[in-house]
């Protein structure tokens, strides 16, 4: 065979290993709102920095009339490429050839990627549309999810792990998403669940259709699998890409600098009104987020679950940072089983990451209630406080208005190694809300007074005047400076310029045993 001929076949067959399961199956996935695997990739990646891998992989199943059934690429495609100039390994899995199943060497093709991202300290993104196992081959393709489990529990921590969920992901498939860093899906075309709802009408009686049991809304606003839920494929992927502005290549690099042009030295005027004069009235955070961050510009991570505690990245003078902030608009703020859990991995991840963390706190406490007590919220809380405890990079807090009770030490406080705690002068610092101090303390003096309201009134008023400040704390140092609020954008970029070189460790250990 002539040089032309050789580079004649290696085109043939490079074509065909870019036509999928043809194009009938290709029609039938852009017929469902679903891109191929490929124009999934060329929006997610630089234009042009795609490098494919593995393309002449097949198969080696026998039975069930496999042997004739060999599609190049074997329903995954797998390579390297850049976001934002960054490399990233990616794999994108191929609903047209067997539905995007798992077999052997479609597993092997994921594992080769697992260990040069990892080898390379590079982030790995996975586009997953998958019918799971491949049912013809058994036991080979449980073997190979498990080989994949195992890597993205070695990987977590070292390099950041995105999945993308575009189509179903069912089974024990779901749970390499689940182990990943952010899970991403859309609404109407991607669903995750354990068993789907034909079993789960078998076994329980409950009627329910994909969507309702495992769709994007499900994941993204009540059980909290998924991160973020979108409508479409495009802004989904442009969403990952995003991402990457925030977080660094692995867990030995700091993460990239915002390309903003906000001065660092911008007071925000608007910062003096937000907080209202009655400490009962909420307001929204996100309004003050927005006024301290590079450019208003706030990357929300799980907007749609435990909206008690807001989540995210943003960018202040340029550094990238992590921010956990109390939202008095929902729940008044308080600390849950859901927002505790939500932040906890939040923090987790920054502190793998090297992602300083800042906290804007306002909070009344944990949630009183049965349902709270007997789901847990002593275990889900202490999940918070662990996290914050353990993590060694820039932390600095905000006290904004309330830091009542186990939740003002939980938040990021001194005591467990805050490094920069500042309050605005409307913190209220104390171990309980005045009326319910009030309740406990005169409980009999009051029901003795000729006019029990207005005993209550004076002694709130006292308690007010003693414990509704942070000059207790600041008094202590446990609070470090009592701050303008329109000061608080310089305050906080000082804080973290000054925090840079920041080494601390923990106690040498296998690893801890958070409560899980
Ligand atoms: C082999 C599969 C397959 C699978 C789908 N196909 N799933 N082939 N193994 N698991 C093939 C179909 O035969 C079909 O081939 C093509 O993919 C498209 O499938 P359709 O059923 O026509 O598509 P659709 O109607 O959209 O339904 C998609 C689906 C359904 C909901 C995913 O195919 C389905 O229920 N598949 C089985 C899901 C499942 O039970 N998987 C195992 C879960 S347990 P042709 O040739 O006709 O195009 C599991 C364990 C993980 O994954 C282990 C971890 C511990």
């Amino acid at each position: 065979m002539s040089m032309e001929e050789k580079l004649q076949r290696l085109n043939e067959l490079r074509a065909a290993s870019e036509t999928g399961g043809g194009k009938k199956r290709v029609d039938a996935q852009h017929a469902r709102g679903k891109l191929t695997a490929r124009e999934r990739l060329s929006l997610l990646l630089d234009e042009g920095s795609f490098v494919e891998l593995d393309r002449f992989v097949t198969h080696r199943a026998t039975g069930f009339g496999l042997e004739d059934k060999k599609f190049l690429g074997d329903g995954v495609v797998t390579g390297y490429g850049a976001i934002h100039g960054r490399l990233a390994y990616v794999f994108s899995q191929d609903f047209t050839v067997f539905g995007g199943s798992l077999s052997e060497a479609h597993a092997e093709k994921i594992v080769k990627l697992q260990e040069l991202a990892l080898k390379n300290g590079a982030p790995l993104v996975g586009l997953n549309d998958s019918g799971g196992a491949r049912i013809q081959e058994g036991v080979v393709s449980l073997g190979g999810y498990a080989d994949i489990f195992l890597r993205n529990t070695l990987a977590s921590g070292v390099i950041p792990q995105v999945s993308v969920i575009l189509g179903p992901c069912a089974g024990g498939a779901v749970y390499s998403p689940a182990i990943t860093d952010f899970v991403y899906m859309v609404r109407g075309t991607s669903y995750m669940f354990v068993t789907g709802p034909n079993v789960v009408k078998t076994v329980t009686h409950e009627d329910i259709d994909m969507e309702g049991l495992g769709g994007a809304d499900v994941h993204a606003g009540t059980s909290g699998v998924a991160h973020f839920a979108h409508d479409s494929e495009a802004e989904s992927l442009e969403a990952v890409r995003e991402l990457f502005r925030f977080i660094p290549q692995n867990n030995a690099e700091l993460p990239p600098r915002g390309a903003g042009t906000d001065p660092a030295a911008r007071q925000e005027e608007s910062l003096l009104g937000i907080v209202p004069d009655n400490p009962n009235k909420p307001y929204d955070m996100h309004h003050v987020l927005r006024a301290v961050v590079d450019d208003g510009y706030f990357y929300e991570v799980q907007p749609d679950y435990g909206g008690n505690i807001l989540t995210g990245f943003a960018h202040l003078g340029g550094h990238s940072v992590g921010i956990v902030a109390n939202q008095p608009a929902v729940l008044a703020g308080v600390l849950d089983i859901d927002s505790s859990v939500k932040a906890a991995r939040f923090v987790r991840f920054c502190d793998a990451f090297n992602v300083p963390l800042v906290v804007f706190e306002d909070v009344p406490g944990f949630l009183p209630g049965v349902t709270q007590e007997h789901g847990g919220i002593i275990r889900h809380g202490a999940k918070l406080l662990y996290a914050f405890c353990e993590a060694t990079v820039p932390k600095v807090t905000v006290i904004t208005r309330k830091a009542y009770g186990g939740a003002y030490d939980v938040m990021n406080s001194k005591h467990i190694r805050g490094d920069l705690n500042l309050a605005w002068p409307t913190a209220e610092i104390a171990v309980m809300g005045p009326k319910g101090a009030v309740e406990i303390l005169f409980r009999k003096e009051i029901a003795e007074a000729d006019d029990p309201e207005a005993a209550t009134e004076a002694r709130i008023e006292e308690y007010r005047e003693t414990f509704a400040h942070p000059y207790v704390a600041a008094g202590r140092g446990y609070v470090d400076d009592v701050i303008d609020p329109r000061e608080t954008r310089p305050r906080l970029i000082s804080a973290l310029d000054m925090l840079q070189n920041k080494r601390d460790a923990n106690p040498k250990r296998k690893h801890g045993n958070i409560p899980l």
